[in-house]
């Protein structure tokens, strides 16, 4: 990414559902047409939003075996078999009922230095066709939260309160939700061809209206997906309703 691209605006292909399940469907389609146009390295995130495409994904008749994933990020300190380990959530959505050829996710218990070069090695040698991301309430893309400078490669990533408090609830109590995570950097993101963002959900609505409407700034990350030319946004109408 050069500063000239960082400059470069694109509008964003917005689409507009009923529903996350209609949502899904949408993605899905998205995601039969890359694959059957040959791509190879599909980027994989979690999330609630992703789950009604992978749901789409996993009833389908598609073969996924001669492909690569790469997920945009994991917890540090949450071994694999963790319930809420990313590892964990790919297993149980996706990889159980559709093997790919191989799959990449950090490694949350990993050295930090040597953790981060093993997945920019990662990315650099698969790069990445089709990117899928959900949000944050505070606009983060993978784990890249607000602030996150936009050259930035894989890193690990202090979360902040509001993405402890969103994420809380899937942990028995707050003290229990992992204070860091190794994330994706925003560079290797919109290094992907083609990017498919979902959100649903009234929450999401601020962070939709920045992400397309506002400026392109570090403290938006997804703003950033203004300057990528190749960028689907589905969305229902309520994290449509302040666009
Ligand atoms: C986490 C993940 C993000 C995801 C976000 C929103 O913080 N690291 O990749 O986009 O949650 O999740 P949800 O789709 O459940 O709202």
């Amino acid at each position: 990414m050069s500063d000239k691209q960082l400059q470069e605006k694109h509008d964003l292909n917005v689409i507009i559902v009923d529903d996350k399940e209609e949502g899904g469907r949408k993605a899905f389609e998205l995601v039969e047409e890359a694959v059957q146009n040959g791509a190879q390295v599909l980027g994989l995130a979690t999330g609630s939003s992703p789950v009604p495409l992978y749901n789409e994904m996993k009833n389908s008749e598609t073969d996924y075996s001669h492909l690569i994933s790469i997920n945009l990020d994991e917890y540090v300190g949450l071994p694999e078999d963790h319930p809420q380990s990313y590892h964990t959530f790919m297993y149980e959505h996706l990889f159980q009922y559709k093997p790919f050829k191989k799959t990449f996710i950090p490694n949350g218990l990993g050295d930090e230095e040597e953790e981060i070069k093993r997945y920019n090695r990662v990315i650099e040698e698969y790069p990445i066709d089709l990117q899928i991301l959900g949000i944050g309430t505070n606009a983060h893309i993978g784990f890249n939260e607000p602030g996150t400078p936009f050259l930035q490669e894989t890193h690990m990533e202090k979360l902040t309160d509001a993405t402890i408090e969103a994420n809380k609830r899937y942990f028995e109590t707050e003290e229990d939700v992992p204070k860091y995570a190794f994330s994706m950097g925003i560079k290797s993101i919109v290094s992907a061809k083609k990017i498919i963002l979902m959100a649903y959900g009234e929450q999401k609505a601020e962070a939709i209206s920045k992400m397309i409407n506002g400026p392109i700034t570090e403290e938006v990350p997804a703003s950033i997906l203004q300057t990528h030319d190749d960028v689907t946004i589905i969305v229902d109408k309520a994290a449509a309703s302040k666009l």
